[in-house]
């Protein structure tokens, strides 16, 4: 069997923040196959939500969407009740919502730092700790899993690599890390596990302009030693690894799913 499918994580509960495009689809799709049922967070696109949903279904599995904004305190309570009353609890948590709001650093309007640490760090707070609160209450289930809980936290290459033109992005995501390694520590005795994904450039709608020409395309994989922009399929199938028990002594780690991005590429040639 593809441990990727069918009972890998089959009977678990997941939520993925931001499940209506890109990544966070594609990791909707990856769990919903390995067995998890899944709550398709979206923020105001309902329709790209419902065809997630849709999709998951038609593969077999069970899945619904939720609306609601990832940096608003009651929306997220209201998301995790809705959550719960439904299915009776939460397994996976995949806080993916993220957004950006580039600009030159002496342009940059409090609303625009403020808007981006909301949604990308004060989002991924949000939601981790509905989770936590859920998973000690619950405690472990051994029939699901050997841990009370999994939290993937969908960092980015720029929570290490520098980014002019993206100052509020890449403190938000150097935030996530740091989030994350402090989280982990914190709650790893619960039999709670946090782990992060950094992807490099994966071709969804935040970065189009990045791959969308040829001409972009060339100059994007100049910083990508394997050679290909990534897909949301890269990423969802690392999301399955590390929310199942295969992965089960992992706590704490960043996963650079970059093909290579943080390698400095440039001493290839230079150095
Ligand atoms: N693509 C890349 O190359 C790349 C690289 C590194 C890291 N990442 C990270 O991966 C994550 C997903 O990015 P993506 O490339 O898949 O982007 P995307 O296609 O633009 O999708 C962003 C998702 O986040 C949702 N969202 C935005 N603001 C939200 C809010 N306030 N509350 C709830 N949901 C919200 C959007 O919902 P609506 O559609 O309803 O607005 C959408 O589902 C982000 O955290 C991003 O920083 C992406």
């Amino acid at each position: 069997m593809n441990f990727l499918e069918g009972e890998i994580l089959q009977g678990q509960r997941a939520l993925v923040t931001g499940g209506s495009s890109g990544i966070g689809a594609a990791v909707c799709r990856a769990l919903g196959k390995a067995g998890a049922r899944v709550v398709v967070n979206y923020l105001s696109s309902k329709e790209e939500g419902e065809q997630v949903v849709a999709d998951i279904e038609a593969a077999g599995g069970q899945a619904m969407a939720i609306q609601a904004d990832v940096s608003k305190e009651d929306d997220v309570k209201r998301m995790f009740a809705q959550m719960i009353e439904a299915w009776g609890s939460i397994d996976i948590l995949v806080a993916n919502a993220g957004m950006q709001w580039d600009g030159p650093f002496h342009e940059m309007s409090l609303k625009q730092w403020n808007k981006v640490l909301d949604v990308n760090l004060t989002g991924q707070f949000l939601c981790a700790r509905e989770a936590v609160i859920e998973f000690n209450r619950r405690g472990i289930d051994s029939d699901l899993s050997c841990a009370a809980g999994k939290i993937i936290c969908m960092s980015s290459v720029h929570d290490i690599i520098p980014w002019a033109g993206h100052v509020n992005y890449a403190t938000s995501k150097g935030g996530v890390l740091m989030f994350m390694q402090s989280l982990a520590q914190e709650v790893a005795h619960n039999k709670i596990r946090v782990n992060a994904i950094s992807p490099g450039a994966i071709k969804t709608p935040i970065n189009r302009a990045a791959w969308e020409t040829p001409e972009a395309e060339a100059e994007l994989l100049k910083l990508i030693p394997y050679e290909r922009v990534g897909n949301p399929e890269d990423i969802g199938r690392a999301a399955v690894w590390l929310a199942s028990d295969a992965s089960d002594y992992m706590t704490g780690t960043t996963s650079y799913i970059d093909g290579g991005m943080t390698l400095y590429p440039g001493f290839r040639e230079g150095g």
